[in-house]
């Protein structure tokens, strides 16, 4: 098929079929290749050379060898290069799927009756149809047994199990994807790779008001066991995606910062708890303990009294959203 169409529709034919194997090979997460790594763009000039060189040197042995051959068969290889390509198994199968009398031989078909010189051809059912019709049938009796005989399952059953389904693919996405981490789902990351990303974010964005040791300067002390606005994984990276209370100048930097780095930078930031800075900021906030952490009798009592106080939402001017424990809105849209 290929080498019978003309050589200015293969070569570019050939051309772009090697720059989408090339742009499907080359993982570059969703950008061109040859934008990513300009080398592929040689490697694809020198695909396109070799192709018209190829043609080039096959048009010239042709050449070649037509000349050397005798007169008839020269005329024979002409008229073969010229036959017209039949598609004869389609053709055959066309004919045999409609049945279709050919219009010069309407006449054995056609019918006595003549309506105002408008007549009727007794075609026969063209067997595609027929064969249509046959497979519903058998379809309709196949789902009366199975679903109104033995009752297989119920259009709810098949939608819940769907759901089903559908909630193991998202949640085997979830693990696999790092930015869909939210304020509900985030955790301390330990990786030693994801905490020296989180230190490099927190270096570039944060020592300005937080210092390179936590210690605070425009922003509170982030080494102490007091925290502002809640310590404790999801506290601190709410505060980091969502900002701290108006006019504190803690913004929210879930618009430069993607969640799986807010999730590092959270993760660097509680590593400071216990350290000492070298010019502690005084704590400002309240002591927060974890509520899910097992503690003993006593400081739970505390805790207890502690996390009441710990969020004021009337001194809290931006978005009102007092649920401290997770559920955020505004943080799952952002997703
Ligand atoms: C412009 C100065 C500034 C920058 C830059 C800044 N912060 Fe803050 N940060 C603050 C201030 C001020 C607060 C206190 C907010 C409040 O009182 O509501 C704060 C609060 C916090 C808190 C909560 C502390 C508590 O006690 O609850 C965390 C966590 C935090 N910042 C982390 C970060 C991280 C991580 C970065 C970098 C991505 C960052 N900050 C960048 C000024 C800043």
């Amino acid at each position: 098929m290929i080498s019978r169409m003309p050589w200015w529709i293969r070569v570019p034919l050939l051309f772009f079929a090697i720059w989408i194997l090339l742009e499907y090979f080359v993982d570059t997460s969703g950008k061109p290749a040859v934008m990513e790594y300009p080398v592929t763009l040689f490697f694809l000039l020198l695909a396109l050379v070799l192709l018209i060189a190829i043609e080039a040197i096959v048009a010239a042995v042709e050449n070649v060898m037509f000349r050397s051959l005798s007169p008839e068969a020269q005329e024979r290889y002409l008229a073969n290069k010229n036959k017209k390509r039949e598609w004869k198994w389609g053709k055959d199968m066309y004919k045999r799927l409609t049945r279709s009398r050919s219009i010069e031989r309407e006449g054995e078909i056609i019918l006595d009756h003549n309506y105002d010189g408008i007549r009727e051809l007794d075609n026969v059912l063209p067997p595609w149809w027929v064969g249509l019709f046959y497979a519903t049938i058998v379809f309709g009796a196949v789902y009366l047994v199975r679903f109104h005989i033995l009752d297989d399952y119920t259009q709810a059953e098949e939608y819940e199990m769907e759901v089903a389904e559908a909630r193991l693919a998202i949640e085997e996405y979830k693990k696999t994807a790092k930015d869909l981490v939210d304020v509900n789902t985030v955790v301390v990351l330990t990786d030693a790779g994801d905490l020296a990303a989180g230190k490099a974010i927190f270096e570039t964005n944060c020592v300005v008001c937080h210092m390179a040791d936590g210690g605070g300067g425009i922003g509170p002390n982030l080494t102490d066991d007091y925290w502002i606005l809640g310590g404790g994984i999801k506290n601190v990276f709410r505060t980091i995606s969502e900002g701290g209370r108006d006019g504190k100048g803690m913004v929210a930097w879930k618009t430069s910062l993607k969640p799986a780095e807010m999730a590092q930078v959270s993760s660097y930031v509680l590593q400071f708890q216990g350290t000492t800075a070298a010019n502690p900021k005084a704590p400002e906030g309240e002591i927060w303990i974890d509520p899910d952490a097992p503690a003993p009798a006593e400081v739970q009592a505390d805790s207890t009294a502690t996390e009441s106080e710990q969020w004021d939402p009337d001194s809290y001017s931006g978005e009102t959203n007092t649920d401290w424990e997770g559920e955020s809105s505004s943080t799952e849209s952002d997703n």
